[in-house]
Protein backbone atom coordinates (compact mmCIF):
# COMPACT_ATOMS: atom_id res chain seq x y z
CA UNK A 1 0.00 0.00 0.00
CA UNK A 2 1.47 3.33 -1.22
CA UNK A 3 0.67 4.38 2.45
CA UNK A 4 2.89 2.54 4.08
CA UNK A 5 5.74 3.09 1.52
CA UNK A 6 6.13 6.78 2.08
CA UNK A 7 9.70 8.37 2.87
CA UNK A 8 9.81 9.18 6.68
CA UNK A 9 12.17 12.64 7.04
CA UNK A 10 13.51 14.68 9.92
CA UNK A 11 14.12 18.06 8.54
CA UNK A 12 16.28 20.23 11.48
CA UNK A 13 16.01 24.52 10.63
CA UNK A 14 18.29 25.90 12.70
CA UNK A 15 16.67 29.35 11.95
CA UNK A 16 19.08 32.15 12.70
CA UNK A 17 21.50 30.13 15.30
CA UNK A 18 25.13 29.02 14.60
CA UNK A 19 27.89 30.23 12.63
CA UNK A 20 30.34 28.81 10.10
CA UNK A 21 32.85 28.97 12.99
CA UNK A 22 30.27 26.07 14.93
CA UNK A 23 27.90 24.96 12.55
CA UNK A 24 30.20 22.14 11.51
CA UNK A 25 30.96 21.10 14.76
CA UNK A 26 26.96 20.75 15.56
CA UNK A 27 26.53 18.68 11.72
CA UNK A 28 29.20 16.24 12.80
CA UNK A 29 27.68 15.85 16.30
CA UNK A 30 24.35 15.43 15.01
CA UNK A 31 25.31 13.25 12.36
CA UNK A 32 27.21 11.09 14.38
CA UNK A 33 23.97 10.34 16.70
CA UNK A 34 21.91 9.71 13.85
CA UNK A 35 22.43 7.23 11.61
CA UNK A 36 18.96 5.14 11.52
CA UNK A 37 18.17 3.29 8.48
CA UNK A 38 15.66 3.99 6.66
CA UNK A 39 14.81 8.05 8.00
CA UNK A 40 15.70 10.79 5.51
CA UNK A 41 17.74 13.60 7.28
CA UNK A 42 17.96 17.04 6.42
CA UNK A 43 20.08 19.54 7.91
CA UNK A 44 18.55 23.53 7.23
CA UNK A 45 21.44 25.82 8.62
CA UNK A 46 21.44 29.63 7.81
CA UNK A 47 22.71 30.91 4.12
CA UNK A 48 26.36 31.23 5.16
CA UNK A 49 26.84 27.70 7.23
CA UNK A 50 26.00 25.99 4.36
CA UNK A 51 29.01 25.51 2.64
CA UNK A 52 30.86 24.65 6.18
CA UNK A 53 27.87 21.71 7.21
CA UNK A 54 28.04 21.00 3.51
CA UNK A 55 31.93 20.35 3.98
CA UNK A 56 31.62 18.81 7.83
CA UNK A 57 29.25 16.11 6.24
CA UNK A 58 31.01 15.39 2.29
CA UNK A 59 32.87 12.72 4.19
CA UNK A 60 31.37 11.96 7.32
CA UNK A 61 28.09 11.22 6.47
CA UNK A 62 27.04 12.16 2.85
CA UNK A 63 23.53 11.20 3.31
CA UNK A 64 22.23 13.90 5.02
CA UNK A 65 20.42 16.00 2.88
CA UNK A 66 21.64 19.84 3.51
CA UNK A 67 18.62 22.85 2.93
CA UNK A 68 18.22 26.16 2.47
CA UNK A 69 15.74 28.16 4.34
CA UNK A 70 14.39 30.22 2.04
CA UNK A 71 15.53 31.05 -1.90
CA UNK A 72 14.15 34.22 -3.66
CA UNK A 73 11.22 33.82 -6.20
CA UNK A 74 12.99 35.80 -8.99
CA UNK A 75 15.94 34.09 -11.05
CA UNK A 76 18.22 36.71 -10.73
CA UNK A 77 19.18 40.52 -10.74
CA UNK A 78 18.97 44.23 -8.31
CA UNK A 79 17.51 42.38 -5.26
CA UNK A 80 20.18 43.52 -2.62
CA UNK A 81 20.97 40.86 0.35
CA UNK A 82 18.90 38.08 -1.32
CA UNK A 83 19.66 34.67 -2.48
CA UNK A 84 18.46 32.62 -5.90
CA UNK A 85 17.64 29.13 -6.77
CA UNK A 86 21.28 29.10 -8.75
CA UNK A 87 23.19 30.28 -6.21
CA UNK A 88 22.64 27.62 -3.94
CA UNK A 89 23.11 24.83 -6.64
CA UNK A 90 25.83 22.57 -5.30
CA UNK A 91 25.56 24.16 -1.39
CA UNK A 92 21.53 22.40 -1.18
CA UNK A 93 19.30 20.32 -2.39
CA UNK A 94 16.78 20.94 0.03
CA UNK A 95 15.01 24.13 0.21
CA UNK A 96 12.15 25.54 3.62
CA UNK A 97 9.35 27.41 1.51
CA UNK A 98 7.03 29.90 3.18
CA UNK A 99 7.65 29.19 7.01
CA UNK A 100 5.78 31.10 9.10
CA UNK A 101 8.49 33.22 10.36
CA UNK A 102 9.08 34.20 6.89
CA UNK A 103 5.12 35.18 6.26
CA UNK A 104 5.13 36.99 9.12
CA UNK A 105 8.33 38.88 9.07
CA UNK A 106 9.09 39.50 5.57
CA UNK A 107 5.11 39.83 4.36
CA UNK A 108 5.61 36.19 1.89
CA UNK A 109 2.30 35.75 0.29
CA UNK A 110 1.36 32.38 -0.99
CA UNK A 111 1.79 33.84 -4.69
CA UNK A 112 5.24 34.77 -3.48
CA UNK A 113 5.68 31.34 -2.45
CA UNK A 114 3.82 29.18 -5.19
CA UNK A 115 6.93 31.40 -7.59
CA UNK A 116 9.35 30.44 -5.08
CA UNK A 117 8.28 26.75 -5.63
CA UNK A 118 8.88 27.23 -9.12
CA UNK A 119 12.61 28.21 -8.58
CA UNK A 120 13.35 25.46 -6.67
CA UNK A 121 12.07 23.04 -8.78
CA UNK A 122 14.19 23.77 -11.98
CA UNK A 123 17.17 24.64 -9.72
CA UNK A 124 16.59 20.49 -8.63
CA UNK A 125 16.23 21.89 -5.10
CA UNK A 126 13.68 20.04 -3.44
CA UNK A 127 10.73 21.83 -1.05
CA UNK A 128 9.38 22.19 1.96
CA UNK A 129 6.59 23.66 2.04
CA UNK A 130 5.15 25.16 4.95
CA UNK A 131 1.81 26.14 5.79
CA UNK A 132 -0.10 26.25 9.20
CA UNK A 133 -2.43 28.59 10.97
CA UNK A 134 -2.22 31.54 13.95
CA UNK A 135 -3.86 30.40 17.62
CA UNK A 136 -7.38 33.10 16.68
CA UNK A 137 -7.72 30.97 13.63
CA UNK A 138 -7.64 27.93 14.95
CA UNK A 139 -9.84 29.35 17.98
CA UNK A 140 -12.39 30.47 15.34
CA UNK A 141 -12.37 26.98 13.89
CA UNK A 142 -10.81 27.87 10.15
CA UNK A 143 -7.41 26.10 10.65
CA UNK A 144 -8.41 23.83 8.11
CA UNK A 145 -9.77 26.55 5.99
CA UNK A 146 -6.26 28.48 6.15
CA UNK A 147 -4.33 25.15 5.06
CA UNK A 148 -6.63 25.13 1.99
CA UNK A 149 -6.08 28.52 1.34
CA UNK A 150 -2.05 28.60 1.75
CA UNK A 151 -1.88 25.26 -0.69
CA UNK A 152 -4.10 26.68 -3.06
CA UNK A 153 -2.35 30.40 -3.28
CA UNK A 154 0.84 28.23 -3.54
CA UNK A 155 0.29 25.77 -6.14
CA UNK A 156 -2.58 27.34 -8.25
CA UNK A 157 0.45 28.14 -11.26
CA UNK A 158 2.45 25.09 -10.54
CA UNK A 159 3.33 21.82 -12.30
CA UNK A 160 2.43 19.13 -9.76
CA UNK A 161 3.87 16.57 -12.02
CA UNK A 162 7.17 18.51 -11.54
CA UNK A 163 6.66 18.93 -8.10
CA UNK A 164 5.83 15.16 -7.02
CA UNK A 165 8.90 14.23 -9.42
CA UNK A 166 10.97 16.55 -7.16
CA UNK A 167 9.30 15.03 -4.08
CA UNK A 168 7.75 18.10 -2.73
CA UNK A 169 7.19 17.69 0.94
CA UNK A 170 4.55 19.93 3.02
CA UNK A 171 5.37 20.35 6.61
CA UNK A 172 2.23 21.61 8.41
CA UNK A 173 3.18 23.83 11.50
CA UNK A 174 0.36 25.66 13.51
CA UNK A 175 2.18 28.67 14.42
CA UNK A 176 0.55 28.85 18.02
CA UNK A 177 3.01 25.45 18.72
CA UNK A 178 6.55 26.59 17.05
CA UNK A 179 8.82 27.35 19.65
CA UNK A 180 6.18 27.44 22.44
CA UNK A 181 6.54 24.16 23.96
CA UNK A 182 2.88 23.64 23.38
CA UNK A 183 2.49 20.72 20.89
CA UNK A 184 -0.39 19.85 18.44
CA UNK A 185 -1.86 16.77 19.21
CA UNK A 186 -1.16 13.54 17.02
CA UNK A 187 -5.17 13.80 16.45
CA UNK A 188 -4.81 17.81 14.92
CA UNK A 189 -1.94 17.09 12.91
CA UNK A 190 -3.35 13.95 11.22
CA UNK A 191 -6.35 15.98 10.36
CA UNK A 192 -4.54 18.45 8.84
CA UNK A 193 -2.44 15.38 6.67
CA UNK A 194 -5.82 14.55 5.71
CA UNK A 195 -7.14 18.00 4.78
CA UNK A 196 -3.25 18.44 2.84
CA UNK A 197 -3.60 15.71 1.07
CA UNK A 198 -7.20 16.47 -0.36
CA UNK A 199 -6.27 20.06 -1.40
CA UNK A 200 -3.04 18.28 -3.29
CA UNK A 201 -5.88 15.93 -4.74
CA UNK A 202 -7.71 18.98 -6.49
CA UNK A 203 -3.92 19.92 -8.27
CA UNK A 204 -4.07 16.61 -10.01
CA UNK A 205 -1.84 15.37 -7.65
CA UNK A 206 -1.84 11.56 -8.26
CA UNK A 207 -4.09 9.71 -5.72
CA UNK A 208 -4.78 12.63 -3.50
CA UNK A 209 -1.58 13.33 -2.62
CA UNK A 210 -1.56 9.98 -1.25
CA UNK A 211 2.66 10.17 -2.18
CA UNK A 212 3.13 13.71 -0.80
CA UNK A 213 5.26 13.33 2.81
CA UNK A 214 3.55 15.20 5.19
CA UNK A 215 5.64 16.51 8.52
CA UNK A 216 4.84 17.91 11.70
CA UNK A 217 6.47 21.36 13.02
CA UNK A 218 6.20 23.00 16.11
CA UNK A 219 7.85 22.30 20.04
CA UNK A 220 8.87 18.95 18.54
CA UNK A 221 11.27 17.13 20.97
CA UNK A 222 12.54 13.89 21.61
CA UNK A 223 9.98 13.43 24.33
CA UNK A 224 6.95 14.86 21.77
CA UNK A 225 8.26 12.64 18.42
CA UNK A 226 6.14 9.79 19.45
CA UNK A 227 2.84 10.96 19.44
CA UNK A 228 2.90 12.35 15.86
CA UNK A 229 5.08 9.51 14.45
CA UNK A 230 2.61 6.95 16.16
CA UNK A 231 -0.21 8.53 12.73
CA UNK A 232 0.62 6.80 9.79
CA UNK A 233 -0.28 9.55 7.89
CA UNK A 234 2.12 11.69 9.45
CA UNK A 235 5.92 11.39 8.06
CA UNK A 236 8.35 12.52 9.94
CA UNK A 237 9.24 16.40 11.71
CA UNK A 238 10.50 19.93 11.03
CA UNK A 239 12.61 20.83 14.11
CA UNK A 240 13.29 23.96 15.61
CA UNK A 241 14.89 24.28 18.44
CA UNK A 242 15.19 20.72 19.88
CA UNK A 243 17.49 20.53 16.06
CA UNK A 244 20.04 22.20 17.79
CA UNK A 245 20.94 19.83 20.80
CA UNK A 246 22.44 16.48 18.95
CA UNK A 247 20.89 14.31 21.92
CA UNK A 248 17.50 15.80 21.02
CA UNK A 249 18.41 15.19 17.79
CA UNK A 250 18.81 11.47 18.72
CA UNK A 251 15.92 11.09 20.23
CA UNK A 252 13.62 12.31 17.31
CA UNK A 253 15.42 10.08 14.17
CA UNK A 254 15.32 6.94 16.50
CA UNK A 255 11.69 7.09 16.73
CA UNK A 256 11.39 7.87 13.46
CA UNK A 257 13.08 5.15 12.55
CA UNK A 258 10.64 2.64 14.30
CA UNK A 259 7.94 3.76 12.67
CA UNK A 260 10.63 3.61 9.17
CA UNK A 261 10.58 0.09 10.00
CA UNK A 262 6.98 -0.44 10.45
CA UNK A 263 6.61 0.99 6.86
CA UNK A 264 9.37 -1.69 5.91
CA UNK A 265 11.93 1.31 4.71
CA UNK A 266 14.99 -0.28 6.00
CA UNK A 267 15.76 -2.72 3.21
P1 LIG B 1 10.31 24.73 17.19
O1 LIG B 1 10.61 23.26 17.05
O2 LIG B 1 11.42 25.49 17.85
O3 LIG B 1 8.96 24.95 17.80
O4 LIG B 1 10.24 25.32 15.71
C1 LIG B 1 9.48 24.65 14.76
C2 LIG B 1 9.76 25.22 13.44
O5 LIG B 1 9.41 26.35 13.16
C3 LIG B 1 10.51 24.41 12.48
O6 LIG B 1 10.52 24.97 11.23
Amino acid sequence: MIREMREVIVAANWKMHTTPADAGELARAIAGRTRVAGVTRVICPPFVCLATVGDALLELDPDIGIGAQNVHHELQGAYTGEVSAAMLAGLASWVIIGHSERRRDAGETDELLGRKLGRAVDAGLRPILCVGEQLDEREAGQQSAVVRRQLRGALHDRDPAKLAGIGLVVAYEPVWAIGTGRTATGADAAAMAVVIRDTLGEFGFARRGETIPVLYGGSVTSAAIGEFMAEPSIDGALVGGASLKPDEMAGIVARAGVTAVARGLTG
